[in-house]
């Protein structure tokens, strides 16, 4: 039986939507068809990476980037990994998606290399390299997938962009052991994802921002020796994940936050050579997990033994 609204549909009128079905159909493969070519810009990748090894100082000097040549697929230059996708029993190349380059010597400036023409990287590994120079640039934001950063053991200078606060799929974030200077940027508060922050051994100044509080995964935080100023925030008690907490040799002032009982999972607290006041013991004895509590060189008063200033297996 058919229904009113069924009879009302004249064959006019259901030709005319089969047609459209089909027109549809033949949309979604030719759009399913051009992803690829969205991402032929392979090619443009490689001479993004072309670039940047050319301008590197002496870079035909740097032995690692020898297989860095127009004539080797990219996909196949050291330390360059790509994604594929599996098409007709090929594999089809669809971007670069890691550099990883740790330890290899090269010798050159980050900021010559064009992150702009590289969106689909989700590890960028340049670190323990002594001749990476520089500063980070503000399109390191651009890099939407990036879930890895390590530019530690560089000479970076010049300040960490609050464009960092664009890669929101950020697990791990190595900075340290370079020359960055200019305040923590407060949009570090929204890598809500970040596991893993280490800005320790740059010379940062200004405080550690109340932004951090939106850090919830972080479990490792390393601020040390840098030359941050006022106190420890409060907020750092919403960091329930954290284990490890590395504030040492700064110029934070004012006392630990009472909010550190929140910490319950805390093993490592390192807060040696800054001036920290008032008490300590009061709050860290709530902290069941510590293993290492690192103290001396403060202005506490009163009674930690200084036996226990240095302290394993609390
Ligand atoms: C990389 O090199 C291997 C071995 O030489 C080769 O089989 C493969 O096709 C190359 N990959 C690309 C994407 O050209
Ligand atoms: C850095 O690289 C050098 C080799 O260039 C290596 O000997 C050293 O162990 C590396 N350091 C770290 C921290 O990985
Ligand atoms: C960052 O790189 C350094 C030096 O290569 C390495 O020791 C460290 O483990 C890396 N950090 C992470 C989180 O992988
Ligand atoms: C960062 O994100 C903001 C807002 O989403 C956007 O306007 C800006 O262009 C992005 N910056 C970079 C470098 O991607
Ligand atoms: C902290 O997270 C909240 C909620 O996601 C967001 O509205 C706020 O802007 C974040 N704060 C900072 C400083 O990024
Ligand atoms: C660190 O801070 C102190 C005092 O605020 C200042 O005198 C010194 O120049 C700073 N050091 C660096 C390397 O910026």
């Amino acid at each position: 039986m058919a229904s009113p609204l069924a009879s009302k549909i004249s064959p006019a009128f259901a030709h005319i939507m089969l047609l459209l079905f089909l027109l549809l159909i033949l949309a979604l493969m030719v759009m399913t068809e051009a992803v690829p070519h969205h991402h032929a810009s392979v090619r443009s990748q490689a001479a993004a990476l072309l670039q940047w090894k050319s301008n590197m100082q002496g870079n035909t000097a740097t032995p690692v980037l020898s297989s860095w040549r127009p004539d080797i697929h990219p996909c196949n230059w050291t330390g360059i990994a790509c994604d594929y996708v599996k098409r007709q029993h090929a594999l089809r190349v669809l971007s670069i998606t890691s550099i990883t380059l740790e330890g290899t010597g090269l010798v050159g400036r980050l900021d010559t290399l064009d992150l702009l023409s590289l969106p689909d990287i989700t590890s960028l590994d340049l670190s323990n390299n002594s001749g990476l120079s520089g500063e980070i640039p503000p399109s390191i934001g651009s890099l939407k997938m990036l879930s890895n950063l390590n530019l530690s053991g560089g000479r970076l200078e010049g300040i960490i962009p609050s464009t960092v606060g664009n890669l929101t799929m950020v697990r791990g974030m190595c900075l340290n052991n370079n020359w960055l200077s200019g305040p923590i940027p407060e949009e570090f508060g929204k890598l809500s994802f970040l596991l893993h922050l280490d800005i320790s051994c740059n010379i940062l100044p200004g405080a550690i921002p109340a932004s951090i509080e939106n850090l919830t995964s972080l479990s490792y935080l390393s601020l040390s020796s840098n030359n941050l100023t006022g106190p420890i925030p409060k907020e750092i008690g919403s960091l329930e994940h954290l284990v490890y907490l590395d504030v040492a040799h700064n110029i934070l002032t004012g006392f630990i936050p009472s909010t550190i009982v929140n910490l319950a999972g805390l093993q490592n607290l390192i807060l040696k050579v800054n001036h920290i006041g008032g008490t300590a013991l009061d709050k860290v004895e709530h902290l069941f997990n510590l293993q290492v509590l690192n103290i001396h060189h403060n202005a506490f008063i009163g009674s930690i033994p200084s036996s226990l200033m240095n302290l394993f297996g609390l």
